[in-house]
């Protein structure tokens, strides 16, 4: 499944989409180190800055995301903010200091390129990154009402896709990776100002984005869409029925075959991952093996939060030659979307007004 096309200001600065080449870039950063706990949420900020040569191109972008979900992104050569939904306008947010954070992260790029003179490379493109991960891990409590989960910060900082430095809130001081980073992090720990700007992210940054994500991630009830379709392929002995379920939010869903009324057998029900349509919703396609036989009925149920109860779609069985008939239901539940978030400012603020918290001018 592709993801639909993200509007008008990713993509385009020659070479990869953006989102292509966050993928990469995340990729290759190596996972936060497992923890016990479970992690529930994850608010990211994260940003980058890409200069190449010979041609001198530049391109950056910051963006925010909650639970891979995006929110806002600011791109570089644009200058301004593209909220992912509509909804999203209600909120505000700091552009300038998304720039600014992307200026210091351009400063720091071309520092690093002279430390390791790699400025006269030819055919080349050198990106630094900043991944700054809250998670919010709760520890058994039901989810919702128990204390406050326990909130981590990690802010990395990559090279060449490579991690040097990292800042860990669970640990609290700048951590070297690489050798790279072994001076940086002397250097970043021995100015107070910066440690204790560090140390305040998950009051300043973490918690308040949290809040304003969560709230609206959990008044977010968008009904699937259900169909059912048959695929037949006359060299299987066996037909498919596909339960298509398309754009749902939250992406907790249960979804069930049932023949002539009773639940079939999960070794003939194959599921697909849950697939990311990248707008906030998610489908997904649930497999029956069958073979139909004149007169079965097949439904598919599906129970979802968005549904005050389980939601069926029928599929019957006709004459063989008339198999392919079917039944495909909208369903007709149609509720609204609440969006208790809107009117709610979401900056990103410290009292101070900054974004996401300045490594500026750091490294040096
Ligand atoms: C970079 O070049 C300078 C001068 O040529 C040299 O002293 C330095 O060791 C080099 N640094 C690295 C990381 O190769
Ligand atoms: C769970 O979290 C609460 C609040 O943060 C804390 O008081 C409690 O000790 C934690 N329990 C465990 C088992 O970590
Ligand atoms: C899915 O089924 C489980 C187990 O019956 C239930 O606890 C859960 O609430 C269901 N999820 C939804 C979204 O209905």
């Amino acid at each position: 499944m592709e993801r639909p096309a993200v509007p008008s200001a990713r993509g385009r600065q020659g070479g990869l989409p953006a989102r292509v080449l966050w993928a990469l870039l995340l990729a290759l950063l190596a996972p936060p180190a497992a923890s016990a706990v479970e992690v529930e949420d994850t608010f990211r900020g994260l940003a980058f800055f890409q200069e190449t040569f010979p041609s001198e191109k530049e391109a950056g972008e910051m963006l925010l995301e909650f639970n891979q979900e995006e929110f806002v992104h600011v791109d570089w050569d644009q200058k301004r903010n593209v909220w992912r939904l509509p909804e999203f306008t209600h909120y505000g947010y700091q552009t300038h200091c998304a720039l600014a954070n992307l200026a210091v992260l351009k400063e720091s790029l071309e520092i690093l390129m002279k430390r390791t003179n790699q400025t006269q490379a030819q055919n080349a493109h050198f990106v630094f990154q900043r991944i700054g991960d809250c998670s919010f891990q709760s520890n058994g409590s039901e989810a919702g009402s128990g204390p406050t989960p326990h909130v981590r910060f990690l802010d990395r900082f990559a090279f060449g896709r490579q991690e040097f430095v990292r800042f860990d809130s669970d640990r609290g001081e700048f951590e070297a990776v690489t050798t790279l980073g072994e001076p940086i992090a002397r250097d970043w720990n021995s100015q107070k100002d910066l440690l204790e700007d560090a140390r305040r992210e998950v009051e300043r940054f973490c918690r308040p984005s949290y809040e304003t994500a969560e709230r609206f991630a959990s008044g977010r009830k968008i009904p699937p869409k259900l169909k059912i379709t048959l695929s037949e392929n006359s060299l299987a002995p066996n037909a498919l029925l596909i339960c298509t379920v398309d754009s749902f939010f939250p992406s907790k869903i249960n979804i069930s075959w049932f023949r002539n009324g009773k639940e079939e057998d999960e070794s003939r029900v194959f599921t697909t991952d849950l697939i990311r349509n990248g707008d906030w919703t998610f489908q997904m396609a649930v497999m029956l093996e069958a073979q139909p036989e004149r007169g079965d009925v097949y439904a598919c149920q599906v129970e979802h939060a968005s549904f005050p109860e389980p939601v069926t779609v029928r599929w019957e069985a006709q004459s063989k030659s008339a198999r392919s008939k079917m039944w495909t239901g909208i369903v007709g539940i149609v509720m609204g979307v609440a969006f208790a978030a809107a009117g709610i400012s979401f900056y990103l603020k410290s009292k101070k007004g900054q974004a996401i918290p300045q490594p500026a001018a750091l490294i040096s």
